[in-house]
């Protein structure tokens, strides 16, 4: 997630060491230009796209309004999409910020093509052509075939226009340069095959980002022999939160969580859709989308439940409210 910024300090010195500035800033990207298509607004296609936008790929996470001082931090519906500036706190290499990406002509998306939109979620280059930094999580969406996509822009093509102006995302030297080579061609996506619940579940695990928060890091990148086995620790403010290790390996990951206890874990957070989500406490503060999550169908939940069977048990014991 927002850690792995700091791979780009890393890898900066290095790259710089060998390739020198010259290079690096006489090289110009060559992207491809964004494709002519006009999304399909039907009922279908728009609900599909919030399921996605609002659940599954939960973009709400980082560009809406979230009330920090409830459970799972929810939404502000008015504020959904606005756009927000991370804080400094995060050590995050430069000015990052998550645009307003509702249809405000100005200070949003509103003047960009679909095709502009499709380009910026799934390949990473944003309408004037400057390479987006990949806290963005476009390397996961460029496997959103292209009818999720679709879906995905006429539902955001829908989403009431809110006036934001946010400054521009400013990266520090080197990695406003080594970003360049982080956008890439995603084109001609077909859809993954539901009826395969293997295939389906990877599917959803990739579009749920699953492995950017449950996967540990060091120096920005992601552990070798690690995936999925949590440990990686999140602060905001004073509350402190660890991974879960989600492999199965069965003493320190769900190897003994059967499907059905699985299911519930996501599930017996409905009750705060209808209520409403308690007070953030330092004992049930979290970053995992809960209550985004928790509207996934059990169907799709068992599909992701299947593939987390097939990834290699890790041993990796992970505190998620560590008392010390
Ligand atoms: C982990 C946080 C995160 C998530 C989740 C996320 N984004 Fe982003 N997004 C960002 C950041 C940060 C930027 C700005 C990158 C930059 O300016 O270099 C961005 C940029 C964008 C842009 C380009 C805006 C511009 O003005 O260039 C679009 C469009 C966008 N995101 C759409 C989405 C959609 C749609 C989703 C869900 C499918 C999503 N994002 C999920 C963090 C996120
Ligand atoms: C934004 C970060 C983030 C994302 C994205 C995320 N998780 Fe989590 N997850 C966490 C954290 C932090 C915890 C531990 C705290 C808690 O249980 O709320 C956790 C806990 C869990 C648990 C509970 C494990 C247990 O033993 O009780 C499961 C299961 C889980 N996540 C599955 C998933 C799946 C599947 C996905 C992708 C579809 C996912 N998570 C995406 C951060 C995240």
């Amino acid at each position: 997630m927002w850690k792995r910024a700091l791979l780009y300090g890393g890898l900066g010195l290095a790259a710089l060491a060998c390739a020198g500035f010259g290079y690096l800033s006489l090289r110009s990207p060559n992207y491809l230009p964004a494709e002519t298509v006009q999304v399909r607004m039907t009922p279908e296609t728009i609900k599909r796209g919030e399921y996605i936008f609002t659940v599954m790929a939960d973009c709400d996470g980082c560009h809406s309004e979230r009330d920090l001082s409830k459970f799972s931090l929810p939404v502000v519906p008015r504020g959904r999409g606005k756009g927000w500036q991370f804080p400094s706190e995060l050590g995050l290499p430069g000015q990052v910020v998550a645009g307003n990406i509702t249809p405000d002509v100005e200070t949003g998306i509103g003047a960009w093509t679909d095709g502009d939109k499709i380009r910026a979620i799934r390949e990473g280059v944003s309408r004037n052509g400057r390479p987006l930094f990949p806290m963005m999580p476009y390397q996961a969406y460029a496997k959103m075939s292209d009818t999720d996509v679709q879906a995905l822009v006429a539902y955001m093509n829908t989403l009431p226009a809110i006036r934001n102006p946010l400054p521009e995302t400013k990266l520090n030297f080197p990695v406003n340069y080594l970003i360049a080579g982080s956008p890439a061609p995603s084109r001609n996506v077909a859809n993954a095959d539901r009826n395969s619940k293997l295939e389906w579940g990877k599917y959803l695990v990739t579009m749920g980002g699953c492995a950017g928060c449950h996967t540990p890091e060091e120096k920005g990148e992601r552990l070798p022999g690690k995936l999925l086995a949590g440990g990686a620790a999140f602060t905001v403010g004073k509350y402190k939160v660890v991974s879960a290790n989600i492999t199965p390996d069965p003493d320190t990951g769900i190897g003994k969580m059967g499907e059905a206890e699985f299911v519930e874990r996501f599930h017996q957070y409905r009750k705060y859709l209808q209520d409403g989500p308690p007070a953030t406490t330092a004992e049930n503060f979290t970053l995992m989308p809960w209550l985004s999550f928790a509207q996934i169908p059990a169907e799709d939940l068992s599909a992701i439940y299947a593939y987390l069977r097939t990834v290699p048990p890790v041993n990796n014991p992970a505190e998620t409210h560590p008392t010390k």
